[in-house]
């Protein structure tokens, strides 16, 4: 039996067990029945450390399971064909690989853990077991790719629904593709599109949902800018029902693609509107105040040469 199985059994026989007691019993120091607690953090058991009386299991970790998410969908669109993964690299990857090869509109595919999670801009996207939600929605738009862009500002007005239904906790979204929960990064959006042989059409577009969702630990270089649903708001919430509230509130939004109805509450849950934010374009920074999102979702700026239109690229809340 190894440390964390021992510990394991420790903590799943009740109640709060001393910290001296496990270093006794697991034959290890104190500090490390700490980092052990935090290895099973990380593997989704929710542990409750007691001030100066020991560790307490709250819950052991929440299972991606199809059914369960079935149990929860409401409409008869999104998340119909499901496809659920212990480990993917990417759930974009296969998205993409699945849409190539003539998935479905609406076709989900959903990983407990990536390895090769990926962000924008180049970025990886921390994707533990058990914590999170790592969700890719297949669309067929019939749009030009421009309009797709719109796709995210759609997918994080759902998936800011979905969060506030499950937790009853305050989502903003930081244009265009972040949530952000007590001012840290709660959730990251990647959409990645295939032009079709007719030319200026999208013949599918793959929108990649990561959503930090119970207790854990993260990296040093992303404690100070990501946190999780379960870190602000001491709730746990079911990661099958929320990936099915996501899928719901899709649905419902997708028929609103052409009017963009949903941008005005882009609008009203922005945390950059109103301020001055460092524009990050390409290798380029600069300041601006954002004043608007645009009929477009494109976040409008004032710098000192006058007003334009952010089509992408990121803001930074810091100056
Ligand atoms: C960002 O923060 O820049 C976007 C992060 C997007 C992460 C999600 S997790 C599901 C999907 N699969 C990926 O590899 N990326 C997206």
């Amino acid at each position: 039996m190894t440390v964390r199985e021992k510990a394991l059994e420790l903590l799943a026989a009740g109640g709060t067990v001393e910290g001296a007691k496990l270093a006794r019993e697991l034959g290890v120091s104190r500090n490390a029945v700490w980092k052990v607690m935090n290895s099973l953090r990380q593997s989704g058991y929710e542990i409750e450390a007691v001030t100066n009386r020991g560790y307490r299991l709250v819950s052991p970790p929440d299972r991606l399971n199809a059914a369960e998410i079935r149990r929860w969908l409401t409409g008869p669109g999104a998340g119909r064909e499901l496809e659920i993964h212990d480990l993917l690299d990417s759930t974009n990857n296969r998205a993409k690989a699945l849409a190539a090869a003539g998935a479905a509109h609406g076709t989900a595919v959903i990983a407990d853990s990536q390895s090769g999670g990926k962000g924008r801009l180049g970025r990886s996207f921390f994707s533990p077991e058990h914590a999170g939600i790592y969700l890719t929605v297949i669309l067929r738009p019939d749009c030009a790719p421009d309009r797709a862009g719109l796709l995210t500002s759609l997918a994080a007005v759902a998936a800011a629904r979905a969060v506030e239904k499950v937790s009853g906790a305050d989502v903003k979204i930081k244009w265009v593709n972040d949530l952000y929960l007590n001012g840290k990064k709660i959730c990251g959006i990647l959409t990645e599109g295939g032009l079709g042989l007719e030319a200026g059409r999208l013949e599918y577009a793959v929108v990649g949902i990561g959503i930090n969702v119970n207790r854990m630990e993260f990296p040093t270089e992303l404690r100070e800018i990501a946190t999780s649903v379960g870190n602000e708001t001491g709730t746990s919430p079911d990661r099958n029902r929320l990936i099915a509230e996501i899928l719901n509130e899709l649905d419902g939004l997708y028929g609103d693609l052409e009017t963009g109805v949903f941008l005005e509450e882009s609008r009203r849950r922005s945390n950059v509107i109103g301020r001055e934010v460092t524009v990050i374009e390409g290798g380029r920074k600069y300041p601006a105040k954002a004043v608007d999102i645009d009929g477009q979702g494109r976040l409008v700026i004032e710098t000192e040469e006058g007003r334009t239109c952010l089509n992408y690229g990121e803001v930074s809340l810091k100056l």
